[in-house]
């Protein structure tokens, strides 16, 4: 089965075709980070408007990526939500006119459990049942899957997402657009130059715990107290961004891993943005060896954490429930479980 995925919940303008959940053919992701660079952060408005202009081209080359013609697809797959009404809009009315024109059923997918779905398309296959950990821009989601579908939300955040805790404390630092990477940048250089870091400035919130809920809002506070504390805050970025890293590392490692250890899981896998950070992988690594736990792992390859729309396609795949286009609808608020 071909499913031609679409993604634009976000800065992103995204197209992938996509074989049998596994196998992406092509996958084209136009983004706009750059032009929020200049911003510090996403100007909605802005980002929607280069959606427009980018998402009828980068459909096409997907296509030519593919070697495909649209009448070799069976499905257009497109996200309806978390995100930004009038990015998500772009790429479902997009959807809707091809579902139409082409006469290709149309099945609307979930970014957040998408980002999961990243691990089906890296080779080996997981195995349910699982524990997958979504961090991203916006959300951080601990949930407990059986099967496709089948998803039991274990664990979320009260305030800000892990992601979101990058970008606000690179902002106060004084770090470009997005966050998450400057971040670890900066820590990973903070990390070589110091045979003994000082890593725990920052609080871990909520760790230790027996929910496997997080609190992320805390740590931007204590990194401005800290900020106003110093004289020459530039010297001090390595290693506060170190510290911020490994604060936000901590307890996202600390609650999956006690969840993995509760919910007798076969498989562990990371999703979204956040699980490109290398050092978020190398801790689970090491505090699960620690517990004595050895899961079937999946972390992404950094590409495929991001967003892009090869997950949306495989997620479409292995969730196989097409809606007439006329009921496909934008829910900015959708949750990864609803
Ligand atoms: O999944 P994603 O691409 O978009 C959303 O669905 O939100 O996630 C974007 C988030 C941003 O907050 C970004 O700062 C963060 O992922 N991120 C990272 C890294 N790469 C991206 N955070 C930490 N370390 C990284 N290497
Ligand atoms: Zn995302």
């Amino acid at each position: 089965m071909l499913v031609l995925g679409i993604e634009t919940s976000c800065d992103e303008t995204a197209a992938s075709v996509v074989k049998d959940g596994k196998e992406v053919l092509s996958s084209v992701i136009a983004s706009s980070a750059e032009m929020h660079v200049k911003t510090g952060g996403i100007i909605p408005e802005r980002a929607a408007r280069q959606q427009i202009k980018s998402i009828l081209p980068v459909i096409g080359e997907a296509f030519k990526k593919a070697d495909k013609k649209q009448k070799e697809i069976d499905a257009i797959a497109v996200t309806v939500g978390p995100g930004l009404i009038g990015s998500l809009l772009v790429g479902i009315e997009t959807a809707k006119t091809l579902s139409s024109l082409w006469k290709k059923p149309i099945i609307p997918v979930n970014h957040l459990v998408a980002h999961l779905y990243a691990n089906w398309l890296g080779g080996a296959l997981p195995v349910f049942p699982l524990i997958g950990l979504v961090v991203s821009g916006g959300h951080t989601d601990l949930v407990y899957m059986k099967g496709h579908g089948q998803l039991e939300l274990i664990g979320t955040t009260r305030d800000d997402a892990a992601g979101e805790c990058f970008d606000k404390c690179a902002r106060i630092l004084g770090l470009p657009y997005p966050g998450g990477p400057s971040i670890a940048k900066e820590a990973d250089d903070y990390l070589r130059g110091h045979k003994n870091p000082i890593l725990n400035i920052f609080p871990r919130p909520m760790i230790g715990e027996k929910n496997f809920d997080f609190s992320f809002s805390g740590l931007k506070t204590a990194v401005l107290r800290e900020k106003d504390r110093v004289k020459k805050l530039k010297e001090k970025v390595p290693e506060f961004s170190a510290n911020v890293q490994e604060a936000v590392v901590d307890v996202l490692v600390d609650k999956t891993v006690k969840a993995f250890k509760k919910y007798h899981s076969e498989s562990l896998l990371l999703g979204g943005g956040v699980s490109a950070n290398a050092r978020l992988t190398e801790k689970l690594k090491i505090i699960l060896r620690k517990n004595g736990l050895s899961p079937k792992l999946f972390v992404p390859e950094p590409k495929l954490c991001t967003d892009n729309a090869a997950v949306i396609a495989s997620c479409a795949f292995y969730n196989n429930r097409p809606i007439p286009w006329q009921k496909v609808f934008p829910n900015p608020e959708l949750m990864i479980v609803s």
